[in-house]
């Protein structure tokens, strides 16, 4: 089936392709059979170097970008999302073969994601406001919204497409330049849509693409004293050294969207098959590697048995298979490294107690492929129930009443998400309000518009992203204090 030819796999600065300066390259291994796919330029400290350079002059006062009307980069924006449509095709093929996700989910959620991303704010370029103040005095104050600079993504490889469009899209609103490192497991889409930036018009060194690994071109982003913010998407234990580089730099501003290990609670009163279908997808959905994952899926003692059952059959008759074929819900998981610490987790679920109810082990024998796994009798202590799996594993923990459901759900670390599944209005709004999560879905789970703000409490991040609040992420607000004559002529 129709792998996609690879057109680009270098370095994309100022609007150019180049090699690396350490001339090094470091392979993308496609994750149904181990295989190499190609070698990719690997960028470092040099490259991020000469990237920043570019991405300087791009922000110089005077520059062609800095002089831009507002709505013309909203007209570039959309010129980039017409073009990501036109070649969406091809860009879910590349996605499919570097990630592993079935091409369904590419053509259907991730490519459009990056157009609707764009979209949206390339329709706030010209409505970014400030205020005017009525101060004390005599005094005009108003303020203005400027963007923040030179602007680093560090971006994970679970939605290269998605996470890419969260961070560059409200960047470019505001008159960003952009520096961003694609995850090395998962390079080749945010390599290619540099030379869609280049097509639609935006001048040289207003996006920049640095392939490479986290410890070298992501260090060497977090700890430059000429970028002005970093966004990162990934583990929390990265997060921190992230915040930790900013500390030790020019404290640029950062953004952080780090891991989760969200309750999905059922209510008794809910209807049965809806709860099971939603917290099916809220686990399964991209092989397990969604940090919003419902991962502690809390289901009330008088539904818990039932709960399993169908919890069970859906889960035996999930399709996992080869990403490029048509009925195929599951792909690969990204790599050996997430295939290991899947296995171990699902060893440690066994070990300390939890009823294995359907998988728990690889499938087949070659590439990356769990069997979609069901744990019932799951307690909160169990590690399973602590830590983020990342893959396809879920926990049925079963509990008695609301008041103890919320105590437990919030008693983690993180933050990201939350649902809650029943039919009684006040019970929603009560438990929406007590979960502290970014996020909380009723009688849904997953659904993410560009139009709402996303992020975590605790330590599933800092800041957030999409609608007005990610936008505001990106610019620096300067207040001007005009004092106004006591006489005027
Ligand atoms: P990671 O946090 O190491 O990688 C994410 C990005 O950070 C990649 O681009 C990577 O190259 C970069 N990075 C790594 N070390 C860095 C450093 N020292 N300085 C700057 N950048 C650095 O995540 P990884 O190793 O791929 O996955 C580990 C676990 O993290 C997963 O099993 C999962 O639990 C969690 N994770 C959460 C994600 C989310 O969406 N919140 C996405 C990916 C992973
Ligand atoms: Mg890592």
């Amino acid at each position: 089936m129709a792998a996609p030819e690879i057109k680009y796999t270098q370095l994309f600065i100022n609007n150019e392709y180049v090699n690396s300066v350490s001339g090094k390259t470091f392979p993308t291994i496609n994750a149904t059979n181990g295989q190499k796919i190609c070698d990719v330029q690997e960028g470092d400290k040099a490259d991020v170097d000469k990237a920043v350079v570019a991405a300087r002059e791009a922000m110089k006062v005077g520059s062609t970008w800095r002089r831009m009307d507002a709505s013309q980069r909203g007209r570039l924006m959309n010129k980039f999302a017409d073009l990501v449509e036109r070649d969406l095709e091809y860009l879910a093929r590349l996605e499919t073969l570097d990630n592993g996700k079935p091409l369904n989910s590419s053509r259907a959620g991730d490519v459009p994601v990056v157009s609707k991303t764009m979209r949206y704010f390339a329709g706030w370029a010209d409505k970014v406001c400030g205020k005017t103040i009525p101060v004390d005095g005599d005094n005009f104050c108003y303020t203005r919204r400027e963007p923040v600079g030179v602007c680093g993504a560090i971006i994970p490889w679970n939605f290269p497409l998605g996470m890419f469009a969260w961070k560059v899209a409200p960047a470019l609103c505001c008159g960003n330049a952009i520096i961003l490192k694609p995850a090395e497991q998962t390079p080749l889409t945010a390599i290619y849509l540099g030379s869609l930036f280049k097509e639609a018009g935006f001048p040289p060194g207003v996006v920049n693409i640095i392939p490479g690994y986290g410890p070298t071109a992501g260090a060497a982003i977090a700890e430059h004293m000429d970028i002005d913010k970093v966004a990162f998407t990934g583990s929390t234990e990265v997060g921190k050294l992230i915040q930790q580089a900013s500390g030790k730099s020019n404290l640029k501003r950062v953004t952080l969207e780090l891991g989760g290990k969200s309750p999905l609670i059922v209510l008794a009163d809910s209807d049965i098959d809806v709860a099971v279908n939603w917290a099916h997808q809220a686990l399964f959905y991209n092989m397990g590697q969604v940090c919003t994952a419902g991962s502690r899926t809390f289901v009330q003692e008088e539904m818990y048995d039932e709960f399993v059952k169908k919890a069970t059959d859906i889960a035996k008759k999930r399709v996992v298979g080869n990403p490029f074929d048509a009925s195929t819900e599951s792909g690969p998981q990204v790599d050996k490294e997430q295939f290991d610490k899947i296995l171990e987790m699902i060893e440690s679920g066994k070990k300390e107690g939890a009823k294995l109810e359907c998988g728990g082990g690889r499938k087949g024998d070659q590439g990356y492929f769990i069997q979609p796994t069901v744990f019932s009798n799951v307690t909160d202590d169990m590690r399973i129930a602590r830590e983020e799996i990342f893959g396809p594993v879920q926990q049925i923990i079963k509990f008695k009443d609301v008041e103890e459901v919320v105590e437990r759900a919030n008693r983690t670390l993180y933050g990201l998400a939350a649902a809650v599944f029943t039919n009684d209005i006040n019970k929603a709004i009560m438990v929406s309000n007590r979960l502290q999560a970014g996020t909380v879905w009723v009688n849904q789970y997953h659904n993410v518009d560009v139009a709402s703000p996303f992020g975590g409490y605790k330590m599933s991040g800092s800041g957030r992203e999409l609608g007005e609040e990610g936008l505001h992420e990106y610019s620096e607000i300067k207040t001007v204090m005009i004092k106004i004559p006591e006489k005027t002529c």
